[in-house]
């Protein structure tokens, strides 16, 4: 008997990067998938990945900005698997273009960062929380980013949405505690996935000097923690922020 045998679990952003190794690690440990992605062909490919491990997966390629696409696809996991037991809220980003001061921003970039790293959580979120507490069980976990503590140069935008999804989470916990449920969010600290590696080389050497054990984050440590937190070994942490940094920045 696996760790998550007959759970189902859904993740938004699961094609590549953290989503991806979240999606694989649940799938080794036995759970049923719901994935979501923009990047249909990419997304198909980590579903392949996680069926060679065992899981039964469901996809739906789609914008997930959009909240049609969300509400959609939500039905559409649970008429395919069955209702949600863990969401994870992976899909997040900075700005599309070089980062800017906040003064020079332009307000269709705030909307969009706004928008894919809190308020696709916050409605992803609302698809399956009313169904977790009918059957007083669930977890939700968000990935939010140690920038939402250190305030980093440039991601203004970025910071104020991954802190709202901390305040998001704690909201919910309160909400949800009653009924044997927890959110809780995971706080990467730079992490080896394709963000990373389209910086200058210069910028990424600072960005590892800068985190005392002078590694960068793999997708793997997220999902461990995700896995963690999802488990039962963490029935009794709810509301917290679990920064997965190498030290970066201490909370
Ligand atoms: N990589 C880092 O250094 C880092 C650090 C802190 C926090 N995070 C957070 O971790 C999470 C995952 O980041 P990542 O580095 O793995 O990113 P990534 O770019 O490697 O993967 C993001 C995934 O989301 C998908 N996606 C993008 N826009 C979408 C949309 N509109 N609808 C549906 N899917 C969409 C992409 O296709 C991709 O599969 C994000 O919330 C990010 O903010 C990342």
């Amino acid at each position: 008997m696996k760790d998550f045998d007959k759970k189902v679990v859904a993740i938004t952003g699961a094609a590549h990067g953290i989503g991806r190794a979240i999606t694989l690690g649940f799938a080794d440990a036995g759970a049923d998938l719901a994935i979501f992605d923009i990047d249909g062909e990419a997304l198909e490919q980590t579903a392949e990945d996680a069926r060679a491990l065992g899981a039964k997966v469901h996809t739906m390629q789609g914008d997930f900005i959009d909240l049609d696409t969300i509400v959609a696809a939500f039905s559409g996991a649970v008429e395919a698997l069955g209702p949600v037991d863990v969401l994870v809220n992976n899909l997040g980003q900075t700005a599309r273009e070089a980062t800017t001061p906040f003064s020079e921003a332009k307000h269709d970039t705030l909307d969009f960062v706004l928008d894919i790293s809190l308020r696709a959580a916050v409605h992803c979120t609302r698809e399956v929380v009313a169904s977790m507490k009918d059957r007083k069980a669930g977890r939700i976990i968000s990935i939010s980013s140690d920038s939402a503590f250190n305030g980093d140069l440039g991601c203004v935008d970025y910071a104020a949405a991954k802190s709202g999804v901390l305040g998001f989470m704690r909201g919910l916990a309160r909400e949800i505690g009653p009924y044997g449920m927890t959110a809780n969010a995971v706080c990467p600290g730079p992490t080896n996935t394709r963000a990373m590696q389209r910086i200058p080389r210069d910028s990424f050497e600072r960005a590892r000097d800068a985190v005392p054990m002078k590694q960068i984050c793999e997708p793997e440590d997220i999902a461990n923690a995700v896995l963690f937190l999802a488990s039962d070994k963490a029935r009794y942490i709810t509301g917290q922020a679990l920064l997965v940094n190498g030290g970066r920045v201490f909370h």
